[in-house]
């Protein structure tokens, strides 16, 4: 019995030195200290023992179990270490993943441009919200109670009396309401319309309302403010002219067009902007002396803005979310 508990003990060892990972480590328990393992059985056959060798054989099975057991202990705790310090290891001479960069949409850089051009000029940045009422988009803004635009073909009404604003100038109201002049501000933001979609119009785009109201403001101070921006945004060489036009909520009113020269085509003017002299009937609306304070408002269109200085031909690219387009800019 002493000689087979010697020769366990042996083979433990031998087999031990073989162990190079947890699951040879798994295999040596089973075999040894498992409870059909060599170690137990030798403990089961303890019985057959003669009386008077028990307590010598006892103490050499109890030494045994201890040093198979702490053997296998220690291996374990020395694997398991091994095991966390590679999952640790840090390669330095693997290629770097590739971390692709986002940038910021390209209307979403054509309003930063367009904010920091105004700010430059003594302009405020003002927001107001997409669903309005039917009041502050048209009727403050001096539109008949029959005017075409409020017709449901061109706006999205979500009750009768609230709508989602069919263009930014009803922040104007929202201002000259808040605020007593001087006042002077652009308030860009999302508008609706429904209209079908096309390479030209999209049923959302983005406006920034430009508001000027102070004592003796001049058409000739709107001119120069527009012709300053658009030098700035388009290149101090832009051509650019206005035209007479109408809009119910400024007299006299006018459009500032920009001459499009793709390259090797014929060129033509584009209508950028509306602009004119706050209406009278707008100041009264909000509260404001018609005859103390003048005003000027102009309104221009982000998408068609961008459209005209990136040399983009469809509108609806800029909603598309497609990679290939966005990261070019
Ligand atoms: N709100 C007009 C539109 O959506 C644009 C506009 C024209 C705004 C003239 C103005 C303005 O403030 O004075 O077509």
């Amino acid at each position: 019995m002493i000689n087979k508990i010697d020769e366990t003990r042996k083979n433990f060892d031998d087999d031990l030195l073989k162990i190079n990972n947890l699951s040879s480590l798994e295999d040596l328990r089973i075999k040894y200290l498992s409870r059909k393992g060599t170690v137990s059985q030798l403990f089961e056959s303890l019985k057959d023992v003669p009386k008077e060798e028990k307590p010598k054989v006892g103490q050499a099975l109890n030494k045994l179990k201890i040093h198979t057991q702490s053997k296998f202990d220690e291996m374990q705790e020395k694997l398991k270490e091994n095991n966390s310090a590679s999952e640790k290891f840090l390669d330095l001479s693997l290629p770097g993943r590739l971390h692709t960069i986002g940038s910021k949409h390209i209307l979403t850089q054509t309003l930063d441009e367009i904010k920091n051009i105004f700010r430059g000029l003594g302009f405020s940045v003002h927001e107001g919200p997409e669903l309005e009422s039917d009041y502050n988009n048209f009727e403050a803004l001096n539109f008949a109670p029959d005017h075409p635009a409020r017709d449901m073909q061109d706006t999205f009404f979500v009750t009768e009396k609230f709508l989602l604003r069919t263009h930014t100038s009803p922040v104007q109201v929202r201002l000259m309401t808040e605020k007593k002049p001087p006042l002077r501000a652009i308030m860009p933001g999302k508008v609706f319309r429904n209209e079908a979609i096309s390479a030209k119009s999209y049923c959302l785009f983005h406006q920034v309302e430009g508001l000027y109201v102070d004592t003796d403001v001049t058409f000739a101070e709107l001119k120069g403010t527009l012709v300053a921006f658009a030098k700035q945004f388009y290149g101090q060489d832009v051509k650019y002219r206005f035209r007479a036009s109408f809009f119910p909520f400024t007299e006299p009113s006018a459009e500032m067009d920009v001459w499009w020269q793709p390259k090797g085509k014929s060129g033509r003017w584009l209508e950028v902007l509306g602009c004119g002299m706050v209406d009278p009937n707008v100041l009264r609306n909000v509260g404001i002396d018609p005859e103390k304070y003048t005003g000027y408002a102009f309104g221009m269109g982000v998408e068609r803005t961008a459209m005209l200085k990136y040399g983009i031909g469809d509108i609806r690219i800029l909603f598309d979310n497609d990679k290939r387009f966005l990261t070019q800019f």
